[in-house]
């Protein structure tokens, strides 16, 4: 009776390692475009460099069309989660689609930076535990909330 269930413990282990193993294997493609999208915000509006500097190291990886990825990408189910943060961050907000936005959620959108640039909220918590570059200081959430509101309103 003991012996069985060591057997199956090590079945259950072996089939865990093989599961890891195979997760290795499927690689979700990247979101990597290369080069400035020709709707990017910047191309369009006014983004002062120290404000497109903030954007490109807090904001970029999730929203935009070019993230710059960390080693650990290459490991799942780490690349799955990833993946999904970006495509999820994307879909809410991207900076090089920017200019294809109609008015109202360009205005929408800006101010939704402002706040959750505010609130703490953006960048997510769990990214800033990793790219210490990317924490906004109070200096810089001022930057980026005064842009975001005096664009908003120029709209
Ligand atoms: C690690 C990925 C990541 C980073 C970095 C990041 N975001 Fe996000 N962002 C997300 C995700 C995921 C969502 C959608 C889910 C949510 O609202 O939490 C989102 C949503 C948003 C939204 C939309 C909120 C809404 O209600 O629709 C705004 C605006 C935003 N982010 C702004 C920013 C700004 C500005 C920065 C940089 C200062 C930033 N984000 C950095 C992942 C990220």
């Amino acid at each position: 009776m003991k012996q069985q269930k060591k057997i199956t413990m090590k079945k259950v282990l072996f089939v865990l390692v093989a599961i890891f193993a195979l997760m290795q294997l499927y690689h979700p493609a990247k979101n990597i475009s290369g080069g400035v999208s020709a709707n990017a915000i910047e191309r369009h509006y006014n983004v002062p460099q120290n404000v497109g500097t903030l954007l490109r190291t807090s904001c970029y990886d999730c929203h935009s069309n070019n993230t710059k990825y960390p080693w650990y990408n290459n490991i799942q189910p780490v690349a799955l989660w990833l993946n999904s943060h970006i495509n999820d961050g994307k879909r809410h907000l991207n900076f090089d689609e920017f200019y294809t936005y109609p008015a109202e959620k360009k205005i929408k959108k800006l101010q939704e930076i402002a706040k959750t640039v505010e609130k703490d909220e953006m960048p997510l918590s769990s990214y800033t535990l990793i790219h210490g570059d990317a924490r906004l200081s109070t200096e810089n959430k001022k930057v980026l909330i005064d842009w975001a509101t005096a664009l908003s309103k120029a709209q």
